[in-house]
């Protein structure tokens, strides 16, 4: 049986003390039954640190974009030629976390656009599934996939936080959409919601470690083993069993990126 951690950040895992290295946190992963990973990029300037980090682990994977909250003035002609080059190596199956983020980062919402919308079009180009980050702006994501016709590549939302409404609207896009630790915390009653209204074929589940630990580890630093406990939680909630949902989210996985998981 497989279960993945569809979106997690290993190379901004604490290494000095927490962890010993990217094996170790890898060992206690698969012993938690957590069998692969798609470590998510976030900038082009780090990518190749991370890419090296995990490519001795041939079962996690990598991701390649620019984050929303890390796109400025300074860096907004970042370079395509760059981003195709790393999009095009063996185990970058997305491109992500790409998307628009209202909330951290407000003030830069029109760069956040510009750069967005140059991604779409490289994920055509190279026809790569997006891993989108949206936050307060779903809509506004889901727009411009329409848009630019690229909802033929398929994608992910990421971290999903909305309301069942956007849930529709993103399955009605064929989006798959990917809970994190967050669908465990009490007060997210609303993603909770969304959780059961998902089909179980169209999910996935992720850490998006350093960050956002599922209960019974909320408040602690995060790690990809943890998915475990999101994997759990859902499982109760839609009624079915663990291994279901992790034979199902694996599945999913699959198809979405276009990888035989092994
Ligand atoms: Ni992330």
């Amino acid at each position: 049986m497989f279960l993945v951690d569809s979106h997690c950040h290993i190379d901004s895992l604490d290494f000095t003390d927490i962890h010993q290295d990217v094996k170790d946190v890898l060992t206690k992963a698969h012993l938690a039954g957590v069998t692969h990973f798609l470590c998510a990029g976030t900038e082009l300037e780090t990518f190749e640190q991370m890419y090296n980090m995990i490519a001795p682990f041939e079962e996690v994977f990598a991701a390649c974009a620019m984050h929303p909250e890390n796109v400025n003035a300074q860096n907004i002609n970042w370079s395509e030629k760059q981003m195709k080059t790393y999009l095009q190596m063996p185990r970058v199956i997305a491109l992500g976390e790409t998307g628009l983020d209202y909330i951290c980062t407000p003030e830069t919402k029109d760069l956040q656009k510009k750069s967005f919308e140059r991604q779409i079009a490289i994920a055509n180009e190279l026809q790569k599934p997006l891993i989108i980050h949206a936050r307060g702006a779903i809509y506004d994501c889901i727009d411009m996939i329409y848009a630019l016709e690229a909802r033929d590549n398929g994608g992910v939302m990421h971290c999903f936080c909305d309301d069942i409404d956007a849930a529709r609207k993103a399955l009605d896009l064929g989006y798959y959409i990917s809970f994190s630790g967050i669908v465990t915390f009490k007060n997210a009653k609303n993603v909770q919601e969304s959780c059961k209204y998902v089909p179980v074929d169209r999910m996935l589940v992720e850490t998006d470690c350093p960050y956002l630990a599922p209960v019974p580890k909320r408040g602690k630093p995060n790690e990809p083993a943890f998915v475990s406990y999101t994997a759990k939680f859902i499982a109760d909630l839609k009624g079915i069993s663990y291994d279901e949902l992790c034979t199902k989210t694996s599945k999913n996985f699959e198809e979405l990126f276009k990888v035989t998981l092994k």
